[in-house]
């Protein structure tokens, strides 16, 4: 998608003009000296007037002859004392929509009349922008009928009235990079998982490795044995398609011995359960049980693009979890990297198995600044959140709040559990050091204690269970149906904003 602004004459720069409004704010608009200078016409037109500018209203009209665009798109977003970032996400998805649906696929706004909309114009455009690139994803690799496919959005200008400024281009890039790593990732976690396996992250992180100048680690299965990854190769030995553990790093020049971010994603590219086998109904959906590793993945491009200067690693611990003659079974005991054992209760709660060999494996290769795991770990957290919150578990309340602000401003939701040590009670095992569940109570929060068996109590460290917020079954705010990639930006801003 382009990404662009232009300063007048506007003649021809898209094919329809979209105006926001309040159902307070009407007025305000109309009398902006933009508005007065650039369609004066508009307080004219009876579908004007009649627009009230409801929450989520739109309408699209053709614009008198001899104006700058062709089309108006009118697009309310209800009363400006209920207003939050929600309203604004689910009103501009709206609108968007709305362009596609008449087959517009080149939109532009009035960047000076955002001043009557917002106290803070350069987030209001970040995020209307963002919501357009990702509103109008579309997962199209198997549908051979062109017919049945959305028209694509292809360009949002910004209109301005002068050259713009630093904010404006930081904006417009930003945007941009987002873009490739949003769509690699929704892609891979869309695919089905005949198309991806371990040894396709392999290849997508090895060519992102080549395209951006990342360092790129493969530790294959037997590699993994060696080295002592037990719950991880445990986990991967049920599948015909081999494990990896996939490094990718950014190091700028002079940051070498700098202290990374670490990122870390869950990577089942299918999770059948393993011999603890799941129920056949909605499995299919298990092939999204990677979403983690694909939204760490896409984040490693972001980051190839952006060029940030500071030290960013991400790992993605990749396995497919399936019952076979090979595959771990209840009661197995693990020899996890940390040298701590595991013993396996179900084969389904394989996540934590795969993740805590990372965790081990970041903490003895990088001395990390911060760990941030995202993985897809227990359908306990979609019970407790609900599908668009993620849950946020760190020892620290004030890691966890810090990334749960950050986060909150770019739509990501993310809400804390706790990680009081009296809860590793229930995950004692008779015959090993933890066994890899407790008894249903608490699920995610377990998970978490689970994970923070393996983490040093000095390494700052984030678990977030994108159970939930990883698909959606419906769009919802600013995310398309199914893969949403949900993380990817929160991981962006930490790199632009985490201070060690
Ligand atoms: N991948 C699942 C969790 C999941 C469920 C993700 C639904 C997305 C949607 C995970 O590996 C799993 O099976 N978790 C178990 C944990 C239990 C065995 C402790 C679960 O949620 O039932
Ligand atoms: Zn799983
Ligand atoms: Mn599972």
């Amino acid at each position: 998608m382009l990404f662009s602004w232009k300063t007048e004459p506007y003649d021809g720069c898209a094919e329809a003009l979209v105006i926001f409004s309040f159902e307070d704010s009407k007025e305000a608009i109309i009398q902006h000296p933009w508005t007065v200078k650039v369609i004066p016409w508009l307080k004219e037109m009876p579908w004007w007037q009649d627009f009230s500018a409801k929450k989520e209203q739109t309408a699209v009209y053709y614009s008198p002859t001899g104006t700058p665009f062709r089309r108006i798109i009118l697009a309310g977003l209800g009363k400006k004392e209920d207003h939050n970032q929600d309203v604004l996400y689910s009103a501009w998805a709206k609108a968007f929509n709305e362009a596609t649906e008449n087959g517009i696929t080149r939109v532009a706004f009035s960047f000076p009349t955002f001043e009557v909309l917002s106290d803070d114009v350069y987030w209001f455009l970040r995020e209307l922008l963002f919501t357009g690139l990702s509103v109008s994803y579309e997962y199209r690799e198997f549908k051979t009928k062109q017919a049945e496919l959305k028209k694509q959005l292809e360009e949002q200008v910004v209109l301005l009235e002068s050259e713009p400024d630093g904010a404006i281009l930081d904006v417009l890039s930003y945007v941009k990079s987002l873009e490739s790593g949003i769509v690699r990732a929704r892609n891979l976690i869309n695919a089905p998982s005949n198309e991806v396996t371990p040894e396709r992250f392999v290849k997508e992180a090895q060519s992102i490795a080549e395209t951006y100048d990342l360092k790129c680690t493969v530790i294959d299965q037997n590699e993994a044995e060696r080295m002592g990854m037990g719950a991880f190769v445990g986990v991967a030995k049920g599948s015909n398609n081999p494990g990896y553990m996939i490094i990718l790093e950014y190091c700028p020049r002079g940051c070498e011995n700098e202290k990374p971010l670490v990122f870390i994603g869950k990577g089942i590219t299918f999770d059948s359960g393993g011999i603890s086998i799941k129920p056949a109904s909605g499995m299919e959906l298990m092939k999204h049980d990677m979403a983690g590793a694909a939204t760490v993945l896409g984040a490693m491009e972001v980051v190839g693009t952006m060029k940030p200067p500071r030290r960013v690693v991400g790992i993605m611990p990749c396995a497919e979890n399936m019952p076979d003659g090979k595959a771990y079974r209840p009661g197995d005991v693990l020899k996890t990297l940390s040298g701590q054992t595991v013993e396996v209760i179900t084969t389904d709660a394989e996540g934590r198995l795969i993740l805590c060999d990372a965790i081990t494996y970041a903490v003895k290769t990088f001395s990390p600044a911060l760990i941030v795991d995202l993985a897809t770990l227990t359908g306990a957290c979609i019970i407790a959140l609900g599908d668009r919150v993620a849950g946020l578990l760190s020892p620290s309340t004030d890691v966890a709040e810090r990334i749960r602000m950050l986060a909150d401003r770019v739509g990501e939701k993310l809400w804390p559990l706790p990680l009081w040590d009296f809860y590793a009670e229930d995950i004692k095992s008779d015959v090993a050091d933890f066994k890899n569940v407790g008894n249903r109570k608490a699920g995610t929060i377990i998970g978490g204690i689970f994970l923070k068996q393996f983490v040093p109590k000095e390494i700052p460290w984030a678990h977030i269970d994108i159970a939930g917020p990883a698909w959606a079954e419906k769009p919802w705010f600013q995310m398309p149906k199914g893969a949403t990639a949900f993380g990817l930006r929160t991981l962006i801003e930490l790199v632009k904003t985490w201070e060690i």
